[in-house]
């Protein structure tokens, strides 16, 4: 879907035919379900978590599966040591032909089962501890204010995904890992074709062939002359130990850049219209920016922009809230349908930067959980903050296609976002 007009949560039209609240039928409904407006879980979740909280769907793929919505199932689901995420089961709830085929063939860990999984996440989480993501803040500042200062004096109006929102996130994660950071408009197209449901296995193993080919040449150099960057770390203490192959190496890396980079850059310009279009939300933390943190944690509750990342399967029959779901069935758990739940969220569709005990699952939940949260929050705490305080004018450009949302790749985001100051 396209939207050249600005939608808000009270105004934007309903966009999607499927989208009609309507009682739940039996046949299986098509799944992905659009969101109608870009600030909430799409409406037929709400009828779903009701009627039908364990629902069968078909997927772009034809292939059929569950989808799961309720905030408890969930969670129950995500933790449950009966459940697979490897993709290469043949009913793996895939969203495009493309990523099914090229991630049995790449096998990046998030889509692989313990001990496979557990041995990858293990080399990652000690690099993204609190302690250390915090000793990243002042880096990660000094990156998002050049950025801002180029934005400023190219002068507006501008395109913000791509000027500010993907330059923040896919900067950081370059330095980090290493890699210079000329082309970041390469790293957006290898996870807008690698990401996206209409893409063929060809397209997919191409763009991951381009990544992985510009990896390999790092990693090479690295081992000649190791730095102080995430992929020497990763040289010296896996590679040239044994613990890993070069293929092993390039996968893992590759996945880190695909899901922090998407996600983040997402995150950062949603939150931003959302800010634009509820402009007492950015007074509020103009004036009192010691709430970011609580506020970015309820942009991610709110927003759930990695609603149907965590695809899995079910290894054995599985009993959730009435319904079995058979062994070998696919099931997603949706995680705009569990931030949205109202048993566990008083008034979901409220931004409240307030909220009490907001433990949302914006990052999933159980073992996949997103080892990259830490960073998230620094990096959207940072980008949002600089740009609340640095830009006060801060508005829509004006123009007819100021917003253009993508709903077809695998996390929900804004194709183009056009602002002026
Ligand atoms: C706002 C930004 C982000 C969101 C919303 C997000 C969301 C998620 C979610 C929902 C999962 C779990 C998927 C599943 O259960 O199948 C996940 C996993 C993962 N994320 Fe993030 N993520 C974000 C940022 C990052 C960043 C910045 C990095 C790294 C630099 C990162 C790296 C990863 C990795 C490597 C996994 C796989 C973990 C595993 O399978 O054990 N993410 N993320």
């Amino acid at each position: 879907m396209t939207t050249s007009e600005t939608p808000t949560a009270s105004t934007a039209p309903e966009l999607s035919g499927t989208e009609t609240g309507a009682a739940p039928s039996s046949a299986p409904r098509d799944f992905p379900i659009q969101r109608g407006c870009p600030f909430a879980a799409p409406a037929e979740y709400d009828t779903l978590r009701t009627h039908e909280p364990v629902a069968r769907v078909t997927l772009p793929t034809k292939r059929e599966a569950w989808v799961v919505t309720r905030y408890d199932d969930v969670r129950e689901l995500l933790s449950d040591p009966r459940v697979s995420a490897d993709i290469r089961r043949p009913n793996f709830p895939a969203l495009g032909e493309g990523e099914q085929e090229a991630g049995a063939k790449f096998r990046p860990f998030i889509r692989t089962d313990a001990p496979e999984h557990t041995k990858y996440r293990r080399m990652l989480l000690p690099v993204f501890t609190v302690r250390r993501v915090r000793e990243m803040r002042p880096a990660v500042q000094a990156r998002v204010d050049e950025i801002l200062d180029g934005v400023l004096a190219d002068g507006g109006p501008v395109e913000f995904v791509s000027a500010y929102a993907n330059a923040v996130s896919t900067s950081v994660i370059c330095e980090l890992l290493g890699i210079p950071r000329e082309n970041l408009e390469f790293f957006r197209d290898v996870t807008r074709i690698s990401g996206s449901r209409h893409s063929t296995a060809d397209q997919v193993s191409e763009a991951l062939g381009g990544l992985f080919r510009l990896l390999a040449g790092l990693v090479a150099e690295r081992r000649e002359e190791p730095r102080e960057d995430l992929i020497s770390k990763l040289v010296t203490d896996h590679l040239v130990t044994g613990n890993v192959t070069v293929e092993q190496l390039l996968s893992t890396l590759g996945i880190t850049i695909n899901a922090g980079r998407e996600t983040t850059t997402s995150m950062i310009a949603l939150s931003t219209l959302l800010l634009l279009e509820q402009p007492e939300l950015m007074e509020e933390l103009r004036g009192d920016p010691s709430l970011m943190p609580a506020a970015v944690d309820e942009l991610l509750r709110v927003l759930s922009v990695a609603d149907s990342i965590p695809l899995r399967v079910a290894a054995e029959d599985i009993d959730l809230s009435g319904r079995t779901i058979p062994a070998d069935d696919g099931v997603i758990a949706l995680l705009a349908g569990a931030n949205h739940d109202p048993e566990q969220f008083a008034d979901p569709g409220r931004v409240d930067f307030h909220r009490t005990d907001n433990h949302h699952v914006a990052f999933g939940y159980g073992v996949h959980q997103c080892v990259g949260q830490h960073l998230a929050r620094l990096e959207l705490e940072v980008a949002l903050e600089t740009l609340v305080r640095r830009v006060p004018t801060l508005r829509l450009a004006g123009g007819p296609d100021d917003v253009v949302v993508k709903h077809d790749s695998a996390t929900f985001g804004l194709e183009a976002l056009r602002v002026t100051w």
